[in-house]
Order: C-alpha cells, then structure tokens, then sequence
C-alpha cells in the first residue's frame, strides 16, 4: 500500500515537531509544507529535504496530491483550515484546542461529518506515559468509580506572547480558560465521560505587558466541570504567573484507589489501588507499567524512540494513520475533540458573568 503523503501547515512552528514522528512512521510521509513565513519555510524544507513548499494553504491543498494535513498554524486558524482540507476530502490532523468559537465548532463538526475525511485532534498530552498508563488501569475498573480529578497546565508564556504574537490576542487576551485541552484531556479519557456543565472564577490580575497593559486572561484560571454522571473536575489554568518551569499536574479519585501526578523535585507518579496494596499508602505508578502499559509502549520500537517523548509523538501520528488505513474512529476524533475544546469555550461566557454554572453542548446532539 502506498504511503499517506502528509502537507504540513505551520511547518516553520508546531507544524516542524509532527516531522520525525512522521518520517520515521514507514505507511506515512511529508509530501509537501506550507507557511507564511518564507525564509523558514525554505529553512525547514531544506531540514527534512522536501520540495513541496508553499506560502498559500489553498494551493498545498489544491496542488500537492496530499492524503492528509497537519494543522500546526495558530489557534484561531485551526478550525478553518481543518474545514478546508476535509471539504477537500482529506484527513486532519490538528493541533489543540480544535477551534475558537462554539460558531466554528459547529461548522468543524458539520465539516467532519460530511466529509470522506478523518478528523483527529493532537491532544498530545493524552500520550504521556503516566497518562497511558492511568489511563489502562481505570479502563480496568480499578479506580472504582471515578468521581474527582485535578488538571493544570501551568506554563508561564509572557515571554513567548511577545514573540508567537497570536498568543497575546487568543490564550492571554480573553478571560476564562482559553487552553484547556491539555489539562482537561487526559482527565477525560480517564473517567470516560463528557463534561456537562462548567464554572469558571479567576484569581484576578497580577501582571501586565510590556506595553504596560493588563492580560485579560486572569493568572490563574480555576474551572470546575460537572460531569454528566456528576463528577468534578477541578482544571487550573495558569500561563501568567511568575514561577519555575513545572507544566503539568493531574490527580484522579475514585471509590476503590486514586492518582497524583508527580510534583517534581524528585516527586515520582504515585497511586493507591484497594485491589492491589495491603495497606493504605502510596506506591509508585510505574510498579504498574508491566502490567498495564499497552504493548507498544511498554517495548518501544528504535523508530518510535527516535520521534520523541518516549515514543508518544510516533504513537500519535500512528494511532491517526492507523484510523485512515483500517477506516475505524481515532482515538480523538471530531466529538472527543469537542469534549475536550468546548468547556473552555463556554468557561470564558461563564467568567464573564461572575462565575456562573453554564451547559456544555454535546457535539454529538448538533444537526
Ligand atoms: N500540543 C502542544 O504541546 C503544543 C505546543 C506548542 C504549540 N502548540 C499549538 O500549535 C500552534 C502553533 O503554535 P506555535 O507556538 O508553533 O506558533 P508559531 O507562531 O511559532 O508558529 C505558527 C506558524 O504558523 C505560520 N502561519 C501563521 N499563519 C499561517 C497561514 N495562514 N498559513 C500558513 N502558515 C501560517 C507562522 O508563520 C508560524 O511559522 C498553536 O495552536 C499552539 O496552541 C501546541
């Protein structure tokens, strides 16, 4: 069978990490690149030696006998270009979050609906290890019932807003939270279910920019999510305050064990399953791994080390060509893209009515 021939879109930025996982993926390769920016657009064409180079999205699609795209562009681009591609009949790939606007996130869904097209979201965050791993075990029933569980993506960006200017208008620019997927996604594919409803408060405002103006977003962004069987999901969203480099932090609860991520400093992943521990304390996540870890991450391939994080990236880029070869869902297509996007989106109606509990729109239901 012939290779997916993949046109990447923001190749001189995001677009540019999809590569290895790509190239070293033998069903897969980058066809063609786009990117506005001319000067690194040749740059990374040369880098990976592909010849396929255009400055307009339009015309990659229209010109370059492309399978597939990877959307790596800004965010409020991601919806558009994801729609042009699959009205072209070609599969998506797209960075996080999926759109911007619940106005965009139904014409995405419409546009993957009706398309020959598969659509997956590159939540890359639910392909890290301890993520995998948890993931395996609650999908084994051993958290009991799932009822609480913690997200943070905590990532002090006042710097790079200066440089990725798109970021200064659309993550720090609107209050609520404006870049929930890679805290609320994994938490989701843990519990296995949707988030009804959301309440979003902020900490106020503590920073300003270099022009002197205050962010819109407030520091720390706190977004409680009501699930649909009536769990909570605590989501902290920070990218202004002043503090060390620790991104990531999740926690999980259920009725028979629960989950901390690592803290750092040492920290290690830790968990507490009743089915599995003598006692009530603590054991390290990874005694589990032999266990639970699906095969592929457990014994990683020379090819998937070589594209990153631990063979994550490979297994991203492997799971969508995968869905595309055998015609079967992704494992984060057009809905559980929105289950992960849309809390944000109505987070930032329900900040700016003094934090008030609001529904969630199930994709799903959308005609
Ligand atoms: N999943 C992750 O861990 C992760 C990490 C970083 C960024 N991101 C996401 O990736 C996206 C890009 O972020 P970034 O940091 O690379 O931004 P960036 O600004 O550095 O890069 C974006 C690239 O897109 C190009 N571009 C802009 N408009 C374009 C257009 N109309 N046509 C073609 N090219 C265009 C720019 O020239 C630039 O090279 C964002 O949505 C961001 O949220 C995700």
């Amino acid at each position: 069978m012939s290779q997916i021939k993949f046109g990447v879109v923001g190749a001189a930025g995001r677009g540019a990490s999809f590569f290895s996982a790509i190239s070293a993926n033998p069903e897969a390769c980058v066809e063609a690149l786009c990117d506005l920016n001319e000067q690194g657009l040749a740059e990374t064409a040369a880098r990976v030696g592909v010849t396929k180079q255009y400055l307009d999205y339009e015309q990659m699609l229209d010109d370059a006998a492309l399978d597939a795209v990877i959307v790596g562009t800004p965010m409020p681009l991601h919806a558009p270009q994801a729609i042009m591609a699959l009205q072209r009949g070609l599969h998506v790939m797209s960075e996080v979050p999926a759109c911007v606007s619940l106005d965009e996130a139904r014409d995405l869904v419409a546009a993957a609906r009706a398309s020959s097209g598969t659509y997956m979201m590159a939540e890359n965050f639910t392909y890290m290890r301890p993520n995998v791993l948890v993931k395996a075990i609650a999908r084994a029933g051993l958290f009991g019932e799932m009822y609480f569980a913690e997200g943070g993506y905590i990532h002090e960006l006042k710097g790079l807003n200066e440089i990725t200017k798109w970021r200064r208008k659309w993550q720090t620019g609107i209050n609520g939270c404006t870049y929930p997927t890679h805290s609320l996604g994994p938490v989701l594919q843990w519990m296995g279910e949707r988030v009804a409803q959301v309440l979003c408060v902020g900490s106020g405002h503590h920073y300003r920019d270099p022009r002197g103006d205050e962010y819109e977003n407030e520091d720390s962004i706190s977004m409680s999510c009501r699930t649909e069987r009536g769990g909570l999901i605590q989501i902290r969203v920070d990218m202004l305050s002043n503090r060390p480099h620790n991104m990531t932090w999740y926690s999980l609860q259920g009725t028979k064990g629960c989950y901390e991520a690592a803290r750092g400093m040492g920290d290690q992943p830790k968990i507490w399953l009743a089915d599995r521990c003598e006692q009530v304390e603590w054991r390290p996540l990874e005694d589990l791994a032999e266990e639970f870890l699906p095969e592929e991450w457990l014994h990683p391939t020379e090819a998937q080390l070589q594209a990153g994080h631990g063979g994550g990236d490979y297994l991203e880029v492997q799971d969508f060509v995968r869905s595309i070869r055998e015609g079967t869902p992704p494992p984060i297509g057009i809905h559980q893209a929105m289950d992960m996007t849309l809390p944000g989106l109505v987070s930032q109606q329900s900040i700016a009515q003094g934090g008030v509990w609001l529904d969630v729109p199930d994709s799903r239901g959308w005609r």
